[in-house]
């Protein structure tokens, strides 16, 4: 993504401070650089109500984990993604049959 976005080094990705490391990792391999957000209480996703106060004119994207098959607030995180023009990352290797919104998600 970064060389088909001509993202530039220390370009920031957003990654839930609550994962293994390979989200943090994926960034650091690409030189650009992960941005912790805290992580709910109850799900131990991503707290999308802290992400707009990390978001700089460097943010590029979020990588967006369902840890233990709990859904993130996917619907916030698009409108955020919208709105601040950042692309999204699922990573879903924890998300096999998952539901979100009553439906299961499918992942490309
Ligand atoms: C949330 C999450 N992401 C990614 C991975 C895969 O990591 P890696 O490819 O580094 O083994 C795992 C493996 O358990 C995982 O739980």
């Amino acid at each position: 993504m970064k060389d088909e976005f001509s993202w530039s080094d220390n370009d920031e990705i957003i990654v839930p401070s609550f994962n293994i490391i390979s989200s943090a990792q994926a960034c650091i391999y690409n030189k650009l650089k992960p941005v912790f957000v805290d992580c709910e209480n109850e799900t131990w996703n991503i707290d999308v109500n802290k992400i707009e106060q990390v978001i700089t004119p460097k943010t590029r994207g979020i990588i967006v984990v369902h840890i233990y098959g709990l859904p993130s607030d996917t619907d916030k995180i698009l409108d955020l993604a919208k709105k601040y023009n950042l692309k999204i990352i699922e990573d879903a290797a924890q998300a096999h049959g998952m539901t979100y919104n009553g439906k299961m998600r499918e992942f490309q």
